[in-house]
């Protein structure tokens, strides 16, 4: 708000001074004649009367008078020096000659400085004008009383355009009931209903998807576990191997879809951010330890090792046990099957947060990637991508699953050469 008010403010005191002192000094030459004439009314006596007090004498008794006038009036009168009267331009010494007073165009609008010329010659330059300091209260009530108008006007909006910025922020964040609330006779009323019913619409969308995948997987599980269990009776019912070979590769692929129903449905649970998780102090290392979701098995079967570096300082934290071991298993799953031989596993302490961080010595995800690949569904597609299967929702899970527990994920490039997944959570 600040920023907006000082830029408008700056923009119409400018212009407020550029258009006074365009009247103070281009009205006098716009509107010469109304302006002489005004002049002539005002100093026509003066000049008389100056005249006739001075006419009469000469030199020192002149001086004498004219110091005494301007003891009355300090400092209005000084008498031209002869180079200076005859710098004055031929306009101004025409003027002088057919009226006796004349304006050189110096001083303000309403208080020139005008040229008395006296009966011996001479000529008297009137100083009417100086600039006090009530002008410059004046001006300054004046941008004060500018700046509080703009404030009066600018507040109510700026209120409106605040709670309209935080709905909008609050549902880019994925709070789907956020709404903008705003008064009847509000000046962005309109703007207001725009937002709140795009937000409507996109979260009958959202929720409406949601709950179809939701309710499509819930009905696989029961088919799913059907066939499954009539595939393994299958393969009691008969001893030729060829058959058992096919059957073994059936059941290879319901497991895969078993697995991604159970992907899906942990996608759309952590979606609801309604639904409350418990959460508990864990012991940090054995809890990480026993969260990998890799058994010793799997890594001498890969040739692969996992390095822990546990940063001692931290030892027990409160946590949603099963949101922080989906996040983490799933990079380490991930990082197994990408990696050569080498896994690592840090746990830093930072100022209010602590860092998990898992990362491999394998191909590593290019940084244009780094993005995108948090989206559901979305897969590298490199040939190491397309033999190791699965089906692009383990890093949708790690990014929901650390959002629910209030933390961030990023990826970066590991020193091992492959990737590095840095999630930070609050302390
Ligand atoms: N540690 C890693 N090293 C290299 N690429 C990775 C790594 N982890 C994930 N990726 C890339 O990110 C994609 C998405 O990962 P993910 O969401 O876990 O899906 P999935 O494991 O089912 O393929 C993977 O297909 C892979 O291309
Ligand atoms: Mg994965």
């Amino acid at each position: 708000m600040l920023r907006i008010l000082i830029r408008l403010y700056l923009i119409v005191a400018i212009l407020s001074i550029i258009s006074i002192i365009f009247v103070q000094k281009g009205f006098p030459y716009i509107f010469r004649e109304d302006f002489e004439a005004q002049m002539h009314r005002d100093y026509n006596t003066e000049a008389m009367l100056v005249r006739n007090y001075l006419g009469p004498l000469r030199d020192s008794a002149q001086e004498a008078r004219l110091a005494h006038m301007n003891g009355v009036s300090p400092q209005r009168y000084a008498r031209l020096s002869t180079a200076e009267m005859q710098a004055m331009s031929p306009a101004v010494k025409e003027a002088l000659a057919r009226s006796g007073v004349a304006w050189n165009g110096h001083g303000e609008n309403n208080r020139p400085d005008p040229y008395i010329a006296l009966d011996d010659g001479s000529v008297l330059q009137v100083h009417s004008y100086t600039f006090g300091y009530t002008e410059v209260i004046a001006y300054i009530v004046i941008f004060s009383v500018m700046l509080a108008a703009m404030l009066l006007w600018l507040t109510p909006h700026w209120r409106d355009l605040e709670k309209l910025r935080i709905a909008a922020a609050r549902f880019g964040e994925g709070a789907l009931d956020a709404r903008a609330k705003l008064s009847e006779n509000s000046s962005i009323k309109q703007l207001c209903t725009y937002f709140n019913n795009m937000a409507d619409r996109i979260r009958n969308l959202i929720t409406a998807q949601r709950d179809m995948v939701n309710a499509a997987s819930h009905e696989l599980r029961t088919p799913l576990a059907r066939l499954e269990f009539g595939l393994v009776n299958l393969m009691d019912t008969t001893d030729d191997s060829k058959a058992h070979k096919r059957i073994q590769a059936m059941r290879k692929d319901v497991e895969e879809l078993d697995i991604l129903v159970g992907e899906l449905l942990t996608l759309s649970m952590l979606e609801q951010s309604s639904l409350p998780e418990r959460r508990e102090k864990v012991a940090l290392e054995d809890f990480l330890r026993s969260a990998t979701g890799v058994s010793h098995e799997e890594l001498a079967l890969r040739h692969a090792t996992i390095n822990w570096s546990v940063d001692a300082s931290i030892k027990d934290i409160i946590t949603e046990p099963r949101n922080l071991g989906r996040a983490f298993s799933n990079l380490v799953r991930n990082a197994l099957r990408y990696a050569r031989s080498s896994i690592r596993v840090r746990v830093e302490t930072g100022a209010g947060c602590w860092n998990l961080i898992v990362e491999d010595d394998g191909v590593g995800i290019p940084e244009n990637e780094r993005e995108r690949i948090f989206e559901p569904f979305y897969r590298l597609d490199r040939s190491r991508d397309r033999t190791t299967g699965g089906y692009g929702l383990g890093l949708a899970i790690v990014k929901r699953a650390t959002e629910r527990l209030g933390g961030t994920v990023r990826i970066d490039a590991s020193e091992l050469g492959g990737a590095m997944f840095i999630m930070r959570f609050p302390r």
